[in-house]
Parts: C-alpha cells; sequence; structure tokens
C-alpha cells in the first residue's frame, strides 16, 4: 500500500505537546491539518506553540520566514469534533486514558466515513484494548512519535489484534514520506522503546543500589565509555522520575511481573520524596543554584608502566593493544589457550565477562585481577571503569590505572559488580531486544532502529551484540544468572539460537 498523498486532510485529536508537534509534522509534509481540541483555546494556541517554534528554526536559517508562515496557514484550529468528518487520517494525542480514548474514536466513527484510518499516539495503552470497542477495529493502528515529534525521527506503527495490515502499511508508508524512520512492532506492552529500554535506567540503578559507584561516575561511564548521550540517571531526571519510574511499573505489570522488568526501589525512594528530577529542582541530581557540582570518580597513579604481556587476540578490545604501543608501552604478544588477557607485572587485567573479580581470581591461579569494562570504542573512549578482585594486593589497581592512564583515559575504579557498567547494561538491552524479536513484537532491525532513532542509543544493541558477539554477550548473561540467581538475566532463547546457530541478529553488522 502506497502512503497517503499530501492532498489528504489529517486530523490532529489533541493540541499539546505531541498533538502540536504531529500537526506539525503533517503540515510540514504538505497536508492540510485539521487540529482539534476540547479545551477552549487550546487548538489556537497549539499553534501559537508551532509558529513560536518554527519562528526559531527561521532565525537558525533552516528554513524561510514564507516557509514558516505557509506551513503554519495549513494548520485549522478546532473546537468541535465534527469538523474532521472530511479528514481521511485523523492521529489521536489526548490525555493517556484507555476509556477517553475509545470515546473519542467511537465519536468518530459516527462521523467520518467508513474508510477513515484511525491512530492513536499512545504510550502505554494496548493498541488492541482502544480498538475493541469500535465498530472497525481494523482502521486503527498505534502511531507512537517520540517527543519532540518535530525533530524525533522515529516513529513506532503498532498493529493491534484486529488492525488490518494495509492500514499499518499505509501509515507505515505515510511516516516515511512524512521523514521519519519508522518501524513496525506488534501491540505489546511498552512496544519496543519502552520495553527494550528498561535495562538502561534499571541496570544503572541495581550498580548505584549495590555500592557499586556513585551516580555521576555511573554517567560519566555510561557517556564516556558506552557513548550514550546523557548517562541514565541524567535521563531520568529529564524524563521525571515519576514518568520514568511509572513506565517501568506499568511495563512490569503488564508482564505478570516478569523480574526481567522488575523497577528498582531506589527510584521509588526518590519519587516518594519529591525528588522528580529537574522539573522539580532536584532528582538524582541537585538543580538548586547552590548545588555543589556532581564529579565522577577519577583515579591517578605515579605508576608508570613499561612493560606488559598480552596473551591472545583481545577481540573488540583489540584496539587497546596500539594504544599501549603508541603510548611506548613494550608488549610481548603471547599465545594462550585460555581467556585473553593483559598482564602487567603479575596482575591480570581483562574485560569482564559477567563475573566478579573475586570470582575471576578464585578461579585462576592469580589473586592479583583487574576487570575493565566494555566501550563502545576502545580507541575513543575517553574514560574506562575498572575493578579488582577482593584478593588482589594494594599495588594491583595502581599498576591497572596507571596502565590506562598511560593512553590518556579518565580512570574511575567502582565496587566489584559483576558486568560492571556498560557491560551488563548491553547484554541485558540486547537480551530484552532478543526477546521482543523472538516474541514475535517486531525484527531485529526494528529494535535497532528504535533505540537509535527514539532514544538516540549510539549503536543499536543487537548490532553492538553482534559485533562483541553473541558467544560473549550469552556468557556474560549466564555469568549474571549465576551470580544473582534471578530469572532476570535468563537468556533470551533467540540468543541462544543465534550462539547455536554461529548466526548474528543483523545481517552485515
Ligand atoms: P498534553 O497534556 O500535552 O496534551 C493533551 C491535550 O489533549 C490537551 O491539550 C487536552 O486539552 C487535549 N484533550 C484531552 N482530552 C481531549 C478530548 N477528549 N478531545 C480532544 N482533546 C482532548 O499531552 P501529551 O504529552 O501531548 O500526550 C498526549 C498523548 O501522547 C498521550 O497519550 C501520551 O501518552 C502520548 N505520548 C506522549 C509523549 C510525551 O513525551 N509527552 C511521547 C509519546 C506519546
Amino acid at each position: 500500500m502506497v502512503s497517503l498523498t499530501a492532498d489528504k486532510i489529517i486530523g490532529v485529536i489533541g493540541a499539546g505537546t505531541m498533538g502540536a508537534g504531529i500537526a506539525q509534522v503533517a503540515a510540514a509534509a504538505g497536508h492540510r491539518v485539521k487540529l482539534f481540541d476540547t479545551a477552549p483555546g487550546a487548538a489556537t494556541s497549539g499553534i501559537d506553540n508551532i509558529r513560536t517554534g518554527l519562528a526559531r528554526q527561521v532565525a537558525r536559517g533552516k528554513m524561510s520566514d514564507a516557509e514558516a508562515a505557509a506551513l503554519v496557514a495549513r494548520i485549522e484550529p478546532h473546537e468541535a469534533m465534527e469538523a474532521l468528518a472530511d479528514a481521511s487520517f485523523i492521529i489521536e494525542a489526548i490525555v493517556e486514558s484507555l476509556e477517553i480514548k475509545q470515546k473519542v474514536f467511537a465519536g468518530l466513527e459516527d462521523i467520518c466515513s467508513d474508510d477513515v484510518i484511525l491512530a492513536t499516539n499512545t504510550s502505554s495503552i494496548s493498541v488492541t484494548a482502544i480498538g475493541a470497542g469500535l465498530k472497525r477495529p481494523w482502521n486503527l493502528v498505534g502511531m507512537h512519535f517520540f517527543n519532540p515529534a518535530p525533530v524525533m525521527k522515529l516513529v513506532e506503527v503498532i498493529s493491534g489484534v484486529a488492525t488490518d495490515p494495509k492500514i499499518a502499511a499505509c501509515v507505515y508508508e505515510t511516516a516515511l514520506a512524512w521523514g521519519k524512520n519508522p518501524v513496525h512492532a506488534k501491540s505489546t506492552p511498552g512496544f519496543i522503546v519502552n520495553r527494550v529500554a528498561r535495562p538502561f535506567y534499571t541496570e544503572a540503578m541495581r550498580v548505584f543500589q549495590e555500592g557499586g559507584a556513585d551516580i555521576p561516575t555511573i554517567d560519566a561511564i555510561a557517556r564516556e565509555s558506552g557513548g550514550f548521550r546523557m548517562g541514565p540517571f541524567e535521563l531520568m531526571d529529564l524524563i521525571g522520575n515519576d514518568v520514568n519510574y511509572a513506565v517501568s511499573e506499568s511495563v512490569f505489570n503488564a508482564f505478570y511481573q516478569d523480574p526481567r522488568f522488575k523497577p528498582a526501589v531506589v527510584q521509588l525512594e526518590y519519587v516518594n520524596a519529591g525528588f522528580l528530577g529537574r522539573k522539580s529542582g532536584r532528582g538524582f541530581y541537585d538543580y538548586s543554584e547552590q548545588a555543589v557540582a556532581a564529579v565522577p570518580s577519577n583515579a591517578d597513579s605515579g605508576f608508570k608502566p613499561g612493560r606488559i604481556s598480552i596473551y591472545g587476540e583481545l577481540g573488540v578490545c583489540e584496539p587497546l593493544r596500539n594504544q599501549f604501543a603508541n603510548a611506548g608501552i613494550e608488549i610481548d604478544a603471547k599465545p594462550t589457550s585460555g581467556d585473553s588477557c593483559i598482564e602487567i607485572e603479575g596482575v591480570m587485567v581483562r574485560l569482564t565477562d559477567g563475573r566478579t573479580a573475586t570470582q575471576v581470581s578464585a578461579q585462576s591461579d592469580n589473586p592479583n585481577v583487574v576487570l575493565f569494562d566494555l566501550a563502545l570504542d576502545y580507541s575513543n573512549a575517553q574514560r574506562i571503569a575498572i575493578c579488582a578482585s577482593d584478593q588482589a594486593d594494594a599495588a594491583s589497581l595502581d599498576k591497572a590505572i596507571g596502565l590506562f592512564k598511560a593512553i590518556g583515559k579518565q580512570v574511575s575504579v567502582i565496587d566489584d559488580i559483576p558486568g560492571m557498567v556498560v557491560m551488563r547494561t548491553l547484554c541485558a538491552l540486547a537480551n530484552e531486544g532478543a526477546d521482543a524479536v523472538n516474541q514475535q513484537v517486531c525484527n531485529a532491525e526494528a529494535v535497532d532502529t528504535a533505540m537509535r532513532d527514539g532514544v538516540n542509543y549510539p549503536q543499536g544493541p543487537l548490532a553492538w551484540a553482534d559485533h562483541i558477539g553473541l558467544v560473549y554477550i550469552e556468557q556474560v548473561l549466564k555469568n549474571l544468572l549465576y551470580t544473582y540467581g534471578e530469572d532476570r538475566y535468563r537468556v533470551s532463547p533467540l540468543l541462544q539460537r543465534k550462539v547455536y546457530g554461529g548466526g548474528r541478529f543483523i545481517d552485515g553488522a
């Protein structure tokens, strides 16, 4: 099916944050848009907000005055639903209530043609359930934009049980024509983004809850090592702890309390304290004027490495070899029949595999074990997180700090937490993405597109997992499962199958 042509009238219901943004997107694609809101004056002020936003674009030279004026002129404010009777496609972005949404769509069925396409921008309500009250539920699809709608590229096109695939295809093509990167998904709790992203927050909070590292350090590791645009705590403060916690709780309950989605007690405490984030002036961080800037832990050491041994190939960490060499460190390349690692003056330094350093130490003949965390790209990462085994002597950490400082990295020493920060986060994200694919919510490419374009991840979690090696990812998860004994870390059947079959999630990744 092809996209809706630009001559079709688009109706948008609700002129708040999302509705106004969606109206702008449709108008930018050349449609005449009817923006309807029940609150007196809301549609007009929604259009005023669009005009103000566009004026900023004009000031930045992104569009001309005339283009902005023409775009705004295509959007009409309405305070009566009957005005939408001649629309071909109507997108609802009103209050997040099943009952009210059902009522609005039933009202539309009474005034619009039988073939009108109806879409809901709900972020958490089942599209199937919204459609259940309709005479023609096959015409209803989820069209989940991200905030701000004119900027964010992702649109999740969600099919309920009764949705006609041709309608979903048309909405997908229309989203493409509107300059978006749409993905198809089935109506399941959290759809793609709000489901797969859960571990980004909850794993970080677990590390914090277990005293693994303080908040600014976890955020700095996520940004400067993991390549995420914002740290999890900074992002929760921006979203609002209440909103973020509510999403976590609703996904958890919607999946019949699957431990995979268990929210973090620590976040509820912050919500209860009224520490909601930026909007309340205090969240995980203090936003008041007298706040002391939060700084991550930066370790230093007087140790200057002269010579190291590298056993085997370092896999994703291989770029470190060149960096050590360029820093003037002599390298003895040694074969190994076991795990690859770096040895510096008797200290074994290696990438976390989900075991604690203490466990690695107990299982090897070396008490001096230091683990380091996953980085998105070891060449460009500004920071490396490390942790030492309980058995290690005091000099071990010093030597490892000196090693990474010698190649220009900031070093954060964290406690001996299994999977550290980035590794456990990535493994949990990829595991969740794999489960979404396994449960037919969407395909693997959709998971990665959704996470890159919906929440700005530096790489799709499935392609990232492919790059590290699925055998390694599975091992980390199994080690986490062993340590915590929690079903949360059970390995997705699809990930296991890929490991057995030697496959990858994304072809050519
Ligand atoms: P909002 O509160 O900014 O705007 C909602 C608007 O709907 C208000 O102007 C209100 O007067 C109007 N409204 C309420 N009931 C109505 C009715 N029966 N008929 C016509 N207009 C009505 O809300 P926001 O943030 O724009 O969210 C709207 C929807 O989009 C919700 O379903 C929300 O879950 C979803 N969403 C929100 C995102 C966000 O970041 N704010 C992101 C993605 C989806």
